[in-house]
């Protein structure tokens, strides 16, 4: 059976989307043969290229080159939705200005990335577990008084770095085990 994907397709600017309807659009991988021109408007995360025996060990490979400046993605691994967010420079300046803030679950922004191929931290690629450290919604990205992500279900405010920093959440968002397969894949799990 192939693997199921979620995904989304954010813009920067904010202004085309229903983040409602944003985060609930979900896509099968096995469809992708079919979606043609579709693609443009919903790149598409192919973990079509994935050995079995890394599917089978509950690993996905998402190629992050999909994934343009200012948008988000959706994985789904495990059960689990977890976001690719091609940050901005504002939002990662955003982040790393905040590490000296007053955080409620303190960590560096560029303690949340693993190394790329070349050793090197690509503070453009967010991964991230999408599941609010409260009691499990599904945040919303681009909101929030902090233009990262919001959870409206208690009202969890996270940054751009995917931190909590306003809200009854107690935790960041997990960032999940992944790896650099490439420059441009990514394997989560
Ligand atoms: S589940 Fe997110 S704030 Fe409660």
């Amino acid at each position: 059976m192939s693997d199921t994907h979620t995904q989304e397709n954010t813009h920067e600017d904010g202004h085309s989307e229903d983040p409602s309807r944003r985060d609930f659009i979900y896509i099968a991988t096995g469809a992708a043969a079919a979606v043609g021109a579709g693609s443009v408007a919903w790149p598409l995360v192919s973990q079509m290229g994935a050995a079995a025996d890394t599917r089978a060990a509950g690993s996905i490979e998402i190629d992050i080159s999909k994934v343009a400046e200012g948008q988000q993605i959706k994985a789904l691994w495990r059960g689990k939705p977890v976001f690719v967010r091609h940050r901005t420079a504002a939002e990662i300046a955003a982040a790393e200005a905040d590490d000296a803030a007053d955080l409620i679950d303190p960590q560096a922004d560029a303690d949340r990335f693993v190394p790329t191929p070349e050793g090197n931290i690509n503070p453009a690629i967010l991964v991230m577990v999408g599941v609010c450290t409260h009691f499990g919604c599904i945040p919303v990205g681009e909101a929030g008084d902090f233009n990262g992500w919001y959870c409206p279900c208690h009202g969890s405010h996270y940054d751009t770095s995917g931190r909590i920093r306003k809200g009854p959440a107690p935790k960041n968002l997990e960032i999940p085990t992944y790896s650099y397969v490439s420059d441009s894949v990514i394997k989560v799990g």
